[in-house]
This record gives structure tokens, C-alpha cells and sequence, in this order.
């Protein structure tokens, strides 16, 4: 089978622990090129843990995960830098460095990622920070920013390597209904480009308009809207 007909991301029978505790047990599901998925669940039913596994910070003990042509189960510590260069991580908690200029802020990933090339690294960071909106930025420092523009910014940031699949936990947790918008509105002009999104969210209110996917952990299971039926809007 041709890769680009494969899944960017395929979980198969995968246990997903913390230290001695199963948070996820037994779980299957895929995801294709181009999908918008959302992950939903509880405080604590393990959407994190999940995610963490997905991108190799938690190690997967039991079962299969292959994201982006990588086999998460055997992938080799050597090899997980280049796994994150076909997936881009958002986090709520924007991970910034505060004492560097957002410039400075990405050349240091695409540098830890094997760019070299001083022109082209230059000429992507200005095609990544036109991408989400914030072209003239490039001097500043973080704290000169507002919470939903260093959310762009860590968008930005997850763009560089041009990934398969951004991976987002909570991209809006920590941003008021307005700005939530626009870095919704954000990710979906990546996903129309071809960009797979696997998002963790608790809000509600964008489950409610922009209708799609919801994988939901509960009870240690995670439940597929194309497969299993629940109601998205009860209590999570
Ligand atoms: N670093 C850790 N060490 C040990 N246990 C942890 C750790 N992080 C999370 N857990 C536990 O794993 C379970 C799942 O947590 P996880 O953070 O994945 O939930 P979540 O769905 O992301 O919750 P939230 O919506 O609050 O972000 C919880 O019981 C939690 O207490
Ligand atoms: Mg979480």
C-alpha cells in the first residue's frame, strides 16, 4: 500500500499507562490524511496521556500505534526528534522561551531539527508566521504578545517542519471565547491545506459550531463518533 493512502495515525489494540496505572486500555482507532478530530473527555480520563503517547513522551507498553511511518512500540530514542518533525506539538501552556524574540524562538527548533541553511531558514520563518497571521512579529518577545497571538506563535512553530498531523492539547484552554475563535478558525485553514488535527478540548461551545470527529475517553475506553453512538454536549 502507497504511504499516502495509509493512516497518518493508527492506534490498535493500545494500552496507554502513567507509571503502574492503565489509563486507556484497549483502544483502536485510525486517522486519516485531512481529518479534524477532536478528543474529548473527562478531567483526567486521559486525553493527555494519550497524546503523549502519540508523539513518544509516554512509552507505549502494549498494543500498536504508527504515526506518521513510525512504529511508536519499538521507535528508538534516536528516532523520535524525527518523528516530531512529521507532527506538530500545541500545548496550552505555550512553552515559549521568554528571554529569546519569537525569531529567535524558532530558529532554535528548525536548528535542533537539522536546518543549516541561514537564507532558507529565514525565508520560513516568514512563510510560517504570514501562516498564522502575525507576518511583522518576528523582533518581538513573548511577553510583548497577547495569550491567542503566543498561541499563534507556538502554531507557527509547530508548522516549520510542514507535519502530517499537528497534535493539539487544549490550544484554546487558557484563551477567551473570541481569540478561541480565531485559533480555531486557524487550525482549520491548516486542515484545509491537507493537515491532519488531533485536538484535546473541553470547549463545548466549539464542538457545538464546528461540528466533526470526537474520539471521547471514558472509563478507560476511547468511544468513535463514526462508530460508537454518544452524545458529545453531555457533561466532560
Ligand atoms: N505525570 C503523571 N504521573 C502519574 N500520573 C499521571 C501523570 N499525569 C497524569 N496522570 C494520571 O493519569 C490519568 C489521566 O490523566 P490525563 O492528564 O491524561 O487526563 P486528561 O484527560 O488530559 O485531563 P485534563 O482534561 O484535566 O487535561 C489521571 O488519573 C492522572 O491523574
Ligand atoms: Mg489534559
Amino acid at each position: 500500500m502507497a504511504f499516502s493512502s495509509s493512516p497518518i495515525v493508527t492506534v490498535k489494540n493500545a494500552s496507554v499507562f502513567q507509571e503502574q496505572n492503565t489509563v486507556l486500555n484497549d483502544i483502536s482507532f485510525t486517522i486519516d490524511k485531512g481529518e479534524f478530530v477532536y478528543l474529548i473527555g473527562r478531567t483526567g480520563s486521559g486525553k493527555s496521556s494519550l497524546l503523549k503517547t502519540i508523539y513518544a513522551d509516554l512509552p507505549l507498553r502494549m498494543g500498536h500505534m504508527e504515526v506518521a511511518g513510525y512504529s511508536i512500540e519499538n521507535i528508538k530514542r534516536k528516532d523520535i526528534p524525527f518523528l516530531r518533525r512529521k507532527l506538530g506539538i500545541v500545548f496550552q501552556d505555550f512553552q515559549l522561551f521568554y528571554d529569546r524574540t519569537v525569531a529567535e524562538n524558532l530558529f532554535f527548533v528548525m536548528k535542533a531539527t537539522g536546518w543549516t541553511d541561514k537564507g532558507k531558514m529565514k525565508n520560513r520563518l516568514a512563510d510560517v508566521l504570514m501562516k498564522v497571521g502575525l507576518g511583522s512579529v518576528g523582533n518581538k518577545m513573548p511577553h510583548q504578545l497577547s495569550g491567542g497571538e503566543q498561541q499563534r506563535i507556538v502554531i507557527a512553530r509547530a508548522l516549520l517542519n510542514e507535519p502530517l498531523i499537528l497534535v493539539a492539547d487544549e490550544p484554546t484552554g487558557n484563551l477567551d471565547p473570541e481569540v478561541s475563535d480565531g485559533i480555531y478558525r486557524l487550525f482549520q485553514e491548516i486542515n484545509n491545506s491537507g493537515t491532519s488535527i488531533l485536538m484535546a478540548t473541553h470547549n463545548h461551545r466549539m464542538l457545538k459550531e464546528h461540528p466533526g470527529r470526537v474520539l471521547k475517553c471514558e472509563k478507560g475506553k476511547v468511544l468513535d463518533s463514526r462508530i460508537d453512538i454518544f452524545d458529545y454536549r453531555t457533561e466532560y
